[in-house]
């Protein structure tokens, strides 16, 4: 099969790492790729934009299946433009990626089909949503209907905070038209963790539970950023809560779409909030997580591409998707400034010998100049450990962050500790 993953970040060059040991894999493409996963797969360079375009290139390399990373292609509607020229996608079509695309069209499906999720309200008028607010009180969140790149949600601790917020996304548009519609909703406490599918459009595969880590500093402090690190499986999520998941989250989900005409097919990955009153939707994201997919794709044991082409197909079964009984630890390093800019160009140094059977480097903004690896974004590398426990996992991810540097280089030291409380 010939199989091409579209997008370049650090989760895009996991999904490439394990689509190519995959040995049902002849070759590999990305589009557009990166300077790393020119190692295992052939980059064209394609705007994730021209979505004819990609599907075009694909059909004229007789590319069997397009493997879609980020979120904007398919809200674009990538999987229905390639779906017409024939092409297997794995990724949801633009009428299911709305679980993403839109946070009113998400909270509707789950008031509809009853699925645990914060209460809230949906407003287009400001000082309707101000009003609101007022009534509520605080800690209240404030979220942007449309994608805004994860940064489209402020939790609120006073009134006022949240008024500023719905000022600047309603007023001054700070995040453009997404902000013309927002979601006032209850603010949720408890301990998060990311549930990942597989999806066939009946058939539900979960992966192994993940923890991200969202805030730049240690002990979840300063602000958010795309995510500077994950763990897998998290401790936090038990047996018994991944079940009630399955059961009241992801299969009323994928029920109810069917019932509204819509097909979910691809990675449908559940946001959690692990309440008091046990596991509540945070946001539904229409594709892999990123940094959870470094963490969570090196303990798969099983055939990827075969796992998602029989997505595409619909012939997905349990018994194709396998864990290993280890634990992983992403860490993430990122550039001089991140996450309110990034720096570019500083020179990378001791990426040598890293990459073992159990440590991975996966590159999430690195670029080559003169034959070495530069910063070239805001998070620059995912750094894996794979370890018969947590511990150790996270210990062996540190040693190996430890031998590589770059100026400005900013890096969490508690990946993984939360998850250390919740065992003996
Ligand atoms: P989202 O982009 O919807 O995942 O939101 C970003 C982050 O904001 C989440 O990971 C949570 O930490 C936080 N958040 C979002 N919604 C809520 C909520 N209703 N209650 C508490 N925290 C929330
Ligand atoms: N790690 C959060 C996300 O991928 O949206």
């Amino acid at each position: 099969m010939k199989v091409a993953v579209i997008g370049g970040g650090g989760r895009e060059h996991t999904l490439a790492w394990k689509l190519a040991q995959s040995p049902s894999v002849d070759a590999l493409y990305a589009i557009p790729g990166s300077a790393a996963m020119a190692d295992v797969a052939k980059c064209v360079d394609i705007s994730l934009s021209d979505l004819e375009g990609i599907a075009d290139y694909a059909v004229s390399e007789g590319i069997d299946m397009l493997v879609v990373g980020p979120e904007v292609p398919l809200t674009e509607g990538l999987a229905d433009v390639a779906q017409a020229k024939g092409l297997a996608v794995f990724g949801p079509n633009k009428a299911a990626a709305q679980m993403e695309g839109s946070k009113v069209f998400a909270k509707n499906i789950m008031k509809k089909y009853q699925i645990p999720t914060a209460a809230y309200a949906s407003f287009t008028d400001g000082d309707a949503a101000k009003a609101y607010i007022r009534e509520q009180g605080a800690p209240i969140v404030v979220k942007a209907d449309g994608l805004a790149a994860g940064k489209g949600v402020v939790v609120a601790q006073t009134e006022e905070e949240a008024i500023d917020a719905v000022n600047a996304m309603m007023e001054d548009h700070i995040f453009g038209a997404s902000g013309g519609r927002i979601v006032i909703e209850e603010c949720m406490v408890g301990e998060e963790a990311s549930l990942l599918a597989f999806v066939d459009g009946k058939t539900i595969v979960p992966m192994i539970s993940a923890q991200d880590h969202k805030r730049i500093f240690d002990n979840d402090e300063g602000p958010n950023t795309g995510g500077m690190g994950a763990y897998a499986p998290a401790p936090v999520f038990t047996p018994a809560i991944q079940k009630v998941v399955e059961d009241t989250i992801l299969r009323p989900v994928v029920d109810g779409l069917k019932a509204e005409g819509i097909t979910y097919q691809g990675c449908l990955y559940a946001g959690l909030m692990i309440t008091e009153d046990g596991p509540k939707v945070v946001e539904f994201n229409c594709r892999f997580g990123d940094p959870e997919t470094q963490a969570v794709l090196p303990l798969l044991d099983g055939d990827l591409a075969q796992i998602m082409y029989a997505c595409t197909k619909g012939t997905l079964s349990p018994d194709m998707v396998h864990w290993k009984d280890a634990s992983a630890c992403c860490v993430i390093m990122a550039s001089a400034g991140y996450p309110a800019s990034s720096h570019k160009g500083d020179v990378i140094s001791g990426l040598d010998g890293i990459d073992s059977d159990d440590t991975m480097v996966f590159h999430s903004g690195t670029a080559k100049q003169d034959g070495a690896y530069v910063t070239h974004g805001g998070r620059v590398l995912g750094v894996t450990a794979v370890a018969p426990d947590l511990k150790s996992a996270i210990e062996k991810a540190y040693d190996k962050v430890d031998q590589i540097h770059f100026d400005g280089q900013q890096v969490r030291r508690d990946i993984g500790a939360k998850g250390l409380k919740h065992l003996p």
